[in-house]
């Protein structure tokens, strides 16, 4: 994949995704500034990454607090000079069904998953457009695409993001500026069997990391306004229980 001097900024980058896209990324010499609200964690990554040459930067920030998000933008655009590539990951998943979501666990869903996209996005956006270039990946879920019962306030964040992602893209086409979103099925450390995916396994934060990174990447000039699933099949039509694999000679 083709990066041409590229610098990237990175929310939530102390998780699994988030840890995987820098090395990545890194990997293909992207200048990194790695934002979470975990500092200790993106610290960590950082002192890693570096013993690997890669050159990354860590940074303290709550996707949830506007005038840090504003300073912070203000912060590493003086020290990086420009921030090409921005990666919207930053998020949570709390339980809760419509039957038992308050206020305070739906505020902070949206605020953290949704709002914090849109605030990001907009502290970093000026500078994209007088650069004439900008690469923004926001991370959606499946359950942003089909619902997921028991995540009522996490699935329409999500879906609030995907539809966020295409409206940005249209918005931002004319100034060199593309804005997909990712959009996970069940990842975790290890591939562990997974019978609701059609591959029957669930996905890597590596997986994840190079679908990202595709989009990151100067050879995705072409694609705008796409949600990518990486989740395995599991939104295909269901597994019925008469399907039987072809047998192989
Ligand atoms: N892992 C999955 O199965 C899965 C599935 C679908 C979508 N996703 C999405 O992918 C993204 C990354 O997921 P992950 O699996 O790496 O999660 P993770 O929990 O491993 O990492 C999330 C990171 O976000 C950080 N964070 C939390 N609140 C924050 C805040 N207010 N400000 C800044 N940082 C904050 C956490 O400290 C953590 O390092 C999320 O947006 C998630 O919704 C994940």
């Amino acid at each position: 994949m083709k990066f041409e001097s590229r610098t990237a900024f990175i929310t939530g980058a102390a998780g699994r995704i988030g840890r995987a896209l820098a090395r990545e990324l890194g990997g293909y010499g992207v200048k990194l500034y790695l934002a979470d609200i975990d500092f200790e964690g993106v610290e960590k990554v950082c002192a890693r990454l570096k013993k690997e040459n890669i050159e990354a930067h860590p940074v303290k920030l709550n996707v949830t607090n506007d005038r840090q998000i504003v300073q912070t933008a203000k912060e590493v655009l003086t020290r990086a000079g420009r921030v090409d590539i921005l990666v919207n990951n930053a998020g949570h998943w709390p339980k809760g069904s419509i039957l038992d979501t308050d206020d305070d666990l739906w505020q902070g869903t949206v605020s953290l998953n949704l709002t914090g996209v849109f605030r990001v996005s907009r502290a970093f956006l000026p500078s994209m457009v007088k650069n004439g270039y900008g690469r923004i990946i926001n991370l959606g879920s499946i359950a942003g695409e089909v619902g997921l019962p028991g995540y009522c306030a996490y699935s329409a964040s999500k879906a609030g993001v995907i539809m966020l992602t295409k409206t940005m893209a249209m918005e931002l086409a004319s100034c060199g500026i593309t804005v997909n979103s990712v959009s996970p099925g069940l990842i975790q450390d290890a591939a562990a069997p997974h019978r609701g995916t059609w591959l029957g396994r669930s996905g890597t934060g590596e997986e994840v990391a190079r679908a990202i990174a595709f989009l990151a990447s100067d050879d995705s000039g072409y694609i705008t306004g796409v949600d990518l699933p990486v989740d395995g099949g599991r939104i295909l039509g269901p597994k019925g229980a008469d399907w039987r694999p072809p047998k192989t000679v």
